[in-house]
């Protein structure tokens, strides 16, 4: 297999760590490139459930090395529990099974302040953010104020970094947002304390990389959130703070782009999304209640219900452009079982103007009302299809009109949560 990257094509929770947890077992390595624990990425495997915030989505398999790149921020309490949690599961994580930039940025106690006080000051109008710090924590890496997972190796520099973040940070959690301020001794001690536990994990991700292309090594890029919530292609400002897109995958892991050789874009058979902003496909009615019960389509990572609509072919699209798609992963498959007829979205219309590209400006986006085109469902279940000629005639005219539609070709097909539901059609890469 080549160097892979999985991105997420539509607003996240596509079933990223289901395909990077499948594709493991033909790589060496899985990197991180970018966000942080607002991720939450779910593997099913014998029947056991898994939900990983921060650490990549390889670290099941004993032999495969999994690294934290620079791109991230890192909330170090979320990664210990991580690591402690595998422990329990009988699942030890070592320096030899995981690496974390020293250059990726750190969430302070600060961050997630002002996140869930901004929030609050919003009310209506809020972003529906995880709550995370994780907005908060990428504008200080901008500003050149941010904490590395290397400063916390470094006592005076930790303290001095705190004291002069909170000089600003307790100004605008006090005097702007009415809330409690901080104090640096308690944040320095805790996380000097969590360094010192992490400090076996801290190194050179971006030299870790290099040495393995030159071994010939098989790098996986594990994205996270969609490339509809990219901060710089997304619905913003109803976007997260980082950039989903496989293009990131170079600066946020410290590779060169000439090794990325195939990127597999995941696409849910429907779209959800979770917290505010424009969805024109949503569905409020009996349909969309269908499917976010028979998807379980609740948030791994803040367990908010997740707002559920047709597949929206024209979000795809507008991803196989900005990533370069190879090739797709169509995901959970089997939730549209039992519906008589099934909606895909190929254009909208725009005050009678057909558009095909999903417009920048969110009131040309409100007024987006999509094209569907209509095909019959199936009511057989599909789950323990293996081959694509084991699904019901409707099931493959539906896997077939994304490929027409979007022009890229389908490499997987899932149609269950589990690693073994899944229907390869050719491994992405090979
Ligand atoms: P991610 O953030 O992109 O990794 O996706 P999440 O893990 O947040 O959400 C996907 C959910 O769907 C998880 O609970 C998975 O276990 C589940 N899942 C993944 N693929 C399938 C599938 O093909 N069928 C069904 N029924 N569930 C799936
Ligand atoms: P995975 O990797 C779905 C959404 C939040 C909110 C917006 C901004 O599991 O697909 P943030 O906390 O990032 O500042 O919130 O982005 N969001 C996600 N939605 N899946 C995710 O990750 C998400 N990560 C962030 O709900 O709307
Ligand atoms: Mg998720």
């Amino acid at each position: 297999m080549a160097n892979v990257a999985v991105v997420g094509t539509q607003w996240g929770d596509e079933g990223k760590g289901k395909v990077v947890d499948l594709l493991t077992a033909r790589s060496d390595m899985v990197v991180r490139f970018q966000g942080g624990n607002n991720a939450g990425h779910t593997l099913v495997v014998d029947g056991k459930q898994f939900i990983f915030h921060i650490i990549p989505s390889g670290i099941l398999y004993e032999d495969k090395k999994c690294l934290i790149g620079n791109g991230l921020v890192v909330d170090p309490e979320v990664l210990l529990e991580e690591i402690d949690d595998l422990k329990e599961a009988g699942i030890s994580v070592g320096p030899e099974r995981l690496s974390l930039s020293e250059k990726a940025h750190i969430i302070m106690p600060y961050h997630k302040a002002v996140d869930l006080a901004r929030e609050t000051a919003k009310g209506k109008a809020k972003l529906g953010t995880t709550g995370r710090g994780i907005g908060p924590c990428y504008e200080d890496k901008a500003a050149r104020t941010g904490v590395r997972a290397v400063d916390l190796l470094d006592p005076e520099l930790l303290e001095e970094k705190v004291r002069d973040n909170l000089k600003e940070k307790n100004f605008l959690l006090e005097r702007f947002f009415g809330a409690e301020p901080l104090e640096v001794g308690a944040i320095v001690d805790s996380y000097l304390a969590m360094g010192e536990k992490l400090a076996p994990f801290i190194t050179d991700v971006s030299l870790e990389l290099d040495r393995a292309v030159t071994a010939g090594k098989q790098i996986l890029f594990e994205g996270a959130q969609g490339i509809h919530l990219d901060l710089d292609h997304g619905t913003y400002p109803f976007v997260t703070s980082s950039n989903p897109a496989a293009g990131a995958a170079c600066a946020g892991a410290g590779i060169g782009p000439k090794q990325l050789h195939h990127v597999v874009g995941i696409v849910k058979a429907y779209t959800t999304r979770v917290g505010a902003g424009p969805f024109v496909t949503e569905l409020t009615d009996e349909t969309g209640v269908y499917i976010q019960a028979r998807g379980k389509e609740f948030g791994a990572t803040t367990g908010r219900r997740r707002r559920c609509g047709w597949l929206d072919l024209v979000v795809v699209r507008d991803s196989v452009r900005l990533s370069g798609l190879d090739s797709l992963a169509i995901t959970k498959l089997d939730v549209l079982t039992g519906l008589e007829r099934l909606k895909v979205c190929v254009g909208y219309e725009i005050q009678g103007e057909k558009v095909e590209q999903r417009p920048a400006s969110l009131k040309r986006m409100a007024a987006c009302v999509p094209i569907y085109k209509e095909m019959p469902g199936w009511q057989e279940d599909i789950s323990a299809a293996r081959d694509l000629s084991q699904l019901p005639v409707a099931a493959r005219a539906y896997v077939r009109t994304i490929e027409e539609v979007t022009g890229v070709p389908v490499s997987i097909v899932s149609v269950g949560a589990g690693r073994e539901d899944t229907i390869v059609i050719k491994y992405p890469g090979m």
